[in-house]
């Protein structure tokens, strides 16, 4: 299935007019004006192009399009940083604190920042022929991971070079796996799904004591599967998973289906499955900062006022059996970010009846905590991932 809407884009070679499907992950409308631009294009020309709105088809050498993509990136890069030092030495020259940039408005900054990155290398495209080949010099196959990512499509279409990246870069996420050493086993992401590259809440999931009845368990927002397998595998004897995204869906169950794991169930489904009994364990890791998702992808990570937070806890004592426990996971980023209170978070648990039995914590280990050069370093280095177990009020 496409995850887009089917649109068209119009464009000239050579006074003939061209048509193709429009295909763009994040949703970007289909240009109203492309040039054509090939080798002898500088980067220099392509970013004032870019940034000045211009989409580009790449007429060129297949492979050049790669390295133009990392000139785009690098000049990017480079205005950012002088944002960035600009930002930084107006803060240390700040005579009084309502003139210092505060953390939130600096994890805005970035976000737009970000996105602006993404709307600029997202002008460079290129044509595919029905069934995604490419007619450029040097091209490389991408049909196979173009099908996986965007599905079966029998018409020429029209994509940015920086989708087709993130295609590539999911068929061999997807073809190797990410290694889950505390499980000693391998998870296979697909194209659009939550990588568990940061997973050291695993441990937490191993740590906490299952509840003495463990029959059914609910994995909401399940992703590539890895809640679900890891209930499954302390021997919980029924799972049913449930995601709102169909790419996740088939990820689950593929990763089940590797396993062998028969015990679990999928749905899909807006937080809690339907027609199924009362669960003795409901588990959830959901998008962990309250910010708008601007791609596919970001629904695992940004969520809009906490709204999935927040309907998750709201839904989970009429789903929980008697003595049954929720397992919530979540990091304290956003609390560092000041974009949510631990109060607020306290607030929530008991405006849905349900009162905290125990926390277990983890530092993540990721390179961005570790980045001393990130506006946001103090935040992101304080990061704290919990475990937070949490039963009906009694
Ligand atoms: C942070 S990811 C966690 C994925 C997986 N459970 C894990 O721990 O690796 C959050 C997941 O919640 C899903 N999700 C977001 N909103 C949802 C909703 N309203 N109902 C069901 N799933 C949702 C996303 O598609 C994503 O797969």
């Amino acid at each position: 299935m496409l995850a887009t809407e089917k649109q068209y884009v119009q464009w000239f070679e050579n006074e003939t007019l061209c048509q193709a499907r429009w295909l763009s992950e994040s949703k970007q409308v289909p240009p109203a004006r492309i040039v054509l631009v090939d080798d002898k294009t500088t980067a220099d020309e392509a970013y004032r192009l870019a940034c000045a709105g211009t989409s580009m088809l790449w007429q060129g050498d297949f492979q050049n399009a790669r390295q133009l993509l990392q000139a785009l990136t690098r000049r990017i890069e480079s205005s950012e940083q002088r944002k960035i030092s600009k930002a930084a030495k107006k803060n240390k020259s700040a005579k009084s604190k309502d003139e210092v940039l505060m953390i939130p408005n600096l994890f805005h900054q970035q976000r737009q920042a970000q996105a602006q990155r993404s709307r600029i290398l997202s002008r460079l495209l290129l044509a595919l022929d029905a069934g995604y080949v490419s007619q450029l010099r040097r091209a490389s196959d991408v049909s196979a991971a173009c099908k996986a990512a965007f599905g079966q499509l029998d018409e020429p279409c029209l994509l940015s070079f920086r989708d087709l990246q993130g295609a590539l870069g999911a068929a061999g996420w997807r073809a190797k796996g990410v290694q889950i050493d505390s499980l000693d086993l391998a998870i296979f992401p697909h194209y659009g799904v939550f990588a568990p590259t940061r997973h050291e809440y695993v441990q937490l999931l191993l740590d906490a004591p299952l509840p003495t009845v463990h029959d059914i368990a609910f994995d909401i927002g399940t992703g590539t599967g890895l809640l679900a397998i890891i209930l499954a595998q302390r021997g919980v004897k029924q799972v049913i998973a449930t995601d709102l995204n169909p790419r996740a869906l088939a990820c689950a169950s593929e990763n089940f289906a590797r396993l062998g794991l028969s015990a679990v169930q999928l749905q899909q489904a807006d937080l809690y499955p339907t027609d199924v009994p009362l669960a003795n364990l409901i588990v959830c890791n959901p998008p962990w900062l309250p910010a708008k998702p601007t791609s596919p992808l970001e629904y695992a990570v940004y969520d809009v006022n906490s709204a999935m937070l927040r309907g998750f806890l709201h839904g989970a004592k009429q789903h929980l059996a008697a003595q049954g426990e929720v397992w919530l996971i979540l990091s304290d980023l956003a609390e560092h970010l000041q974009l949510r209170s631990r109060d607020e978070l306290l607030g929530w648990f008991a405006d849905a009846g349900l009162e905290v039995k125990y926390r277990l914590d983890t530092q993540p280990k990721h390179g961005r905590s570790q980045d001393e050069t990130d506006p946001l370093f103090a935040a992101r280095s304080s990061e704290i991932t919990s475990l937070w177990c949490l039963v009906s009020e009694t």
